[in-house]
C-alpha cells in the first residue's frame, strides 16, 4: 500500500478538491463511498458546531473515510476546528492558502495527518519542513486560487517535487479521466486531487449554469483573473470579458463560474461513482 493510501484509507488515492463552500454531505459520501477521499470544504464555515453538523450528516451518508479542507489565512477558527475534526473522527485533513508552520504542530499534536496544497516548489519544500505528511501539487491549469506571479503547469511541478521530497506527493490540476490520472503517478504522484470533473458532477450542489458553462468551456476557455495579490481561473464568458472588477471575490454572481482548464475534456454530467470507476479502469 502506498504512503498515500496509508494517510487516507481509502480504496484509490483520489481526492476530493474542496470547491470554496460547496459542501454538499451527498457529494462527499458519494466521493467516499466510490472509493475516493471525500473532503468538506471548510474555509468559509467559521463555527465549530457547524463542522460537527456537517460530519454527522456525511457520517449518516458513509462509514468510509473523509476528510476536511482548512484554508489557513482565511478561518480564524481553525485550531478549534481541528478539535471539532478530531472528536468526530477524522483522522486526515488537507490545509491550504495560508502558511503551514502555526497549523502543522497542531494537526501533529492531535495524532492527525495533513497534506499541505503548494503552487510552486519552493512552497512544497516549506509544507514539508514545516511537517506536512505530503504535499497536494497544483499546478497553473488547476482550478481555484492561483498566484498572480510566474507558474508552472503539472507536467514540471510534479516531477521537480517528486524530486525534492521524501513525504507523498498529490497532483491537483487538469485531472478528469484515466489519461490524466495515470500522467500523474507516471510522473511520480502518488494520487490526484480533482475540482472541476467533481463539481460538474450529478451529485454537486453547483448551479446548473455553473455546470453548463463548463462542459461548453473548450480549449483555452479559461483565464486568470487578477484580484489583488492572488488571481482565480475563471470560465471566460461576456460578464468576465465586460468586467467585474468591484467585485471582491469572483464566483459570487450566478454569472461568473471558476473552473480548472480541464473544463475542456469535460464533456458530460456524470455520477462520481463513474468518473472514479473509469478513471482507475
Ligand atoms: C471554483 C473553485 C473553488 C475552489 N475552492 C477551493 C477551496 O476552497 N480550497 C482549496 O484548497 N482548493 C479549492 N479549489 C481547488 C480544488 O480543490 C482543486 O485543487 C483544483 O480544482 C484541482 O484542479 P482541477 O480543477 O483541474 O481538477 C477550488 C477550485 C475551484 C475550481
Amino acid at each position: 500500500m502506498s504512503q498515500l493510501l496509508e494517510i487516507l484509507g481509502s480504496r484509490y488515492p483520489i481526492l476530493q478538491g474542496p470547491i470554496r463552500d460547496l459542501n454538499d454531505p451527498d457529494m462527499v459520501a458519494a466521493v467516499s463511498e466510490a472509493g475516493g477521499f471525500g473532503i468538506l470544504a471548510l474555509g468559509a464555515v467559521h463555527n465549530p458546531e457547524k463542522v460537527r453538523g456537517m460530519i454527522k450528516e456525511v457520517k449518516a451518508r458513509t462509514n468510509k473515510p473523509f476528510g476536511a479542507n482548512l484554508m489557513i489565512a482565511m478561518n480564524p477558527n481553525n485550531e478549534a476546528i481541528l478539535e471539532v475534526l478530531f472528536q468526530e473522527g477524522i483522522r486526515t485533513v488537507t490545509t491550504s492558502a495560508g502558511s503551514p508552520k502555526k497549523i502543522y504542530p497542531k494537526i501533529q499534536e492531535l495524532g492527525m495527518k495533513g497534506l499541505h496544497v503548494a503552487l510552486s516548489a519552493p512552497l512544497a519544500v516549506k509544507a514539508a519542513d514545516a511537517g506536512a505528511d505530503g504535499v497536494i501539487v497544483s499546478g497553473l491549469e488547476s482550478g481555484g486560487l492561483r498566484t498572480t506571479g510566474p507558474e508552472s503547469t503539472n507536467m514540471v511541478l510534479v516531477p521537480l517535487v517528486c524530486d525534492m521530497l521524501n513525504v507523498p506527493v498529490v497532483a491537483a490540476g487538469g485531472i478528469a479521466d484515466r489519461r490524466g490520472f495515470r500522467a500523474a503517478l507516471a510522473l511520480g504522484a502518488q494520487g490526484v486531487q480533482i475540482g472541476t470533473a467533481f463539481l460538474a458532477s450529478e451529485e454537486s450542489p453547483a448551479h446548473r449554469g455553473w455546470k453548463d458553462a463548463i462542459l461548453a468551456c473548450g480549449d483555452g476557455g479559461t483565464t486568470l483573473l487578477p484580484r489583488g495579490p492572488v488571481a482565480y481561473r475563471m470560465i471566460i464568458n461576456r460578464e468576465l470579458k465586460d468586467g467585474d472588477n468591484n467585485e471582491e471575490e469572483p464566483g459570487k454572481t450566478d454569472r461568473n463560474w471558476g473552473a480548472g482548464q480541464v473544463s475542456a475534456l469535460i464533456r458530460k454530467i456524470r455520477p462520481i461513482r463513474e468518473i472514479i470507476e473509469e478513471m482507475v479502469s
